[in-house]
């Protein structure tokens, strides 16, 4: 398996209660690999953007209220399988239903407070990464 890139947001309720290093150390014991990452307070249209593939979604303009509510993190994680690496250490979407041990279940609040996102595919990966990030900023 080569190695992968992947996207991830640290979410504002996971900032807000200063679990920053606790996810990004459930991260790194998965074998991934922190190659950029910066705090930053989304605007209303750059999270509408970012989320634009939910737009016809009714849960679309909370989520966008939710995620420019507080910081976020916003991270490159690189490594063997990162992809699928990271969708099995954050957990199902909804806490209620992820795994034992994972990030979502261990510090998740709800389906909306819940901790992290992470790209669910190589070509949504790639197009998240290229919306926060340029190439300099990844250090691999
Ligand atoms: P995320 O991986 O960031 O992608 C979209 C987000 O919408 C998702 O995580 C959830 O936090 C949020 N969301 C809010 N309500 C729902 C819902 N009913 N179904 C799926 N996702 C939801």
């Amino acid at each position: 398996m080569a190695i992968e890139r992947t996207f991830s947001i640290i979410k504002p309720d996971a900032t807000a209660r200063n679990l920053t290093g606790k996810i990004n150390a459930m991260l790194e014991a998965a074998g991934l690999r922190i190659v950029a990452q910066k705090r930053l307070h989304m605007t209303r249209a750059q999270a509408e953007g970012f989320y634009a593939v939910h737009k016809a979604r009714p849960f679309f303009g909370e989520l966008c209220t939710y995620m420019t509510s507080g910081p976020v993190v916003v991270q490159v994680l690189q490594g063997e399988n990162a992809i699928a690496r990271n969708r099995e250490v954050m957990g199902a979407t909804d806490p209620a239903k992820a795994a034992e041990g994972t990030i979502r279940k261990t510090y998740g609040e709800g389906i909306e407070r819940n901790c992290v996102h992470g790209s669910d595919a190589p070509e949504t990966a790639a197009e998240e990464i290229g919306y926060f990030f340029s190439g300099i900023e990844l250090v691999g």
